[in-house]
């Protein structure tokens, strides 16, 4: 049987009723079909050219962050709505060639199929591919060399733009930068890893002030000038049984207290702090009586300072903020997944899935009567990878 016959026969076995067909252009050459197919192209071309776009962008485009006041801000700011409107661009212009052709080309019908039960039988599945090339030979795409290759190319570019951007998120996970606020890029570096440098560090909370407005010649602007956001804590700041999350404040991002510059702009670089995956740590007073019990883990004996004990805020179950704090009972809970951590036996998981203690961050009172690091923590932060060893 030709493929023709097949196709009829297909429609006939599958209780299918034709009940209205025409074709768009059934003398060949007419001047109505060669407009339709500009359109498609024009629609096809934009797409191909926003994919480019898109891809050029996300190649080339200056992405690296620029904070205020550093040359080439603006072109910063733009580069991720440049990505947004290239795609949306390719992948729409695609969809508008593709709906075009759908409503212009290809030949109208209308069909009824009365349903049935179970699986097809094996002459269904046949006359189904049949069918299958029917719709392609009627669609007259075949002989469109033309659109199909503007479609096969706006297609991939279009694919390439919802792809592409993954490539971004694959990186080398022992790859270190430089050391910096934040850590080294690398997973068991943060902030608090300065302290290795020398580096004095504040354990620093977090205020929540943000920019104000600001009024010069040039007209009022937003400014974070003589804004701190983050604020050295001595340990009267804290009540006992209380819980204060704190951040790494470099001595050289100071902006408190006798060292109050109102000129002073250090805003970007405490967002930078409180930003850094690795940072927040819980700053715990216990109670005395609790105090008195505490267990300390061999070789973090002298981690603490006095009642004062400094927690990784990062979960070693997958790393959410174990952010509550049960003043009764002492424990430390992770609203994640429930686990829950004992902070008068240094951190030990008594509850839940975290298999690993919170680490312990050395900390001391400096000659001014702040908190500060006394090193580093000693051992990775967050959930267990395979380069842990506790
Ligand atoms: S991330 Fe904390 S319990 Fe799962």
């Amino acid at each position: 049987m030709s493929n023709e016959e097949l196709a009829r026969l297909g429609t006939e076995l599958d209780d299918v009723t034709i009940a209205y067909r025409k074709e768009r252009f059934p003398i060949p050459n007419d001047p109505a079909e060669k407009r339709t197919v500009r359109g498609i192209t024009i629609w096809l071309i934009i797409s191909i050219i926003s994919g480019l776009a898109f891809l050029g962008t996300y190649l080339f485009w200056p992405w690296e962050y620029r904070s205020h006041g550093d040359e080439g801000l603006m072109w910063y700011t733009l580069f991720t709505p440049a990505l947004g409107l290239f795609a949306g661009l390719a992948i729409l212009a695609l969809g508008f060639a593709v709906v075009l052709y759908v409503k212009k080309l290809l030949p109208e019908e209308i069909a009824v199929q009365r349903r049935h039960d179970g699986g097809s039988e094996e002459i269904d599945r046949h006359t189904l591919v049949a069918l299958l090339n029917d719709s392609w030979q009627t669609s007259t795409l075949g002989r469109r060399k033309v659109l199909q290759g503007l479609l096969g190319a706006s297609g991939l570019l279009a694919g390439l733009a919802i792809v592409a951007p993954l490539g971004g998120m694959i990186k080398n996970p022992w790859k270190a930068g430089e050391l910096g606020i934040q850590g080294d890029g690398t997973l068991w570096t943060s902030g608090w890893t300065l302290a290795n440098n020398d580096v004095k560090l504040y354990l620093a909370r977090d205020t929540g002030a943000i920019a104000q407005p600001h009024t010069s010649e040039a007209g009022t602007h937003m400014s974070t000038t003589g804004i701190t956001r983050l604020v050295r804590v001595r340990p009267e700041d804290l009540s006992a049984g209380g819980m204060e999350t704190v951040y790494p404040l470099p001595q050289s991002y100071v902006n408190d207290g006798d060292l109050f510059d109102e000129t002073r702009d250090v805003y970007e670089d405490h967002m930078h702090s409180i930003h850094g995956p690795r940072n927040g740590v819980m700053l715990i007073r216990l109670r005395p009586d609790d105090a008195e019990r505490a267990i300390e883990r061999e070789g973090q004996e002298d981690f603490h300072y006095g009642d004062y004990y400094a927690y990784s805020k990062i979960c070693t179950h997958i790393g959410c903020p174990t952010s509550l704090y049960e003043a009764q009972t002492n424990r430390i809970l992770c609203p994640c997944h429930q686990s829950q951590f004992d902070a008068l036996q240094y951190g030990k998981p008594v509850f839940g899935p975290a298999a690993r203690a919170l680490p312990q961050l050395p900390i001391t009172v400096d000659e001014e009567g702040y908190l500060i690091a006394e090193g580093n923590f000693i051992e990775s932060l967050g959930p267990a990878f395979w380069e842990r060893k506790s």
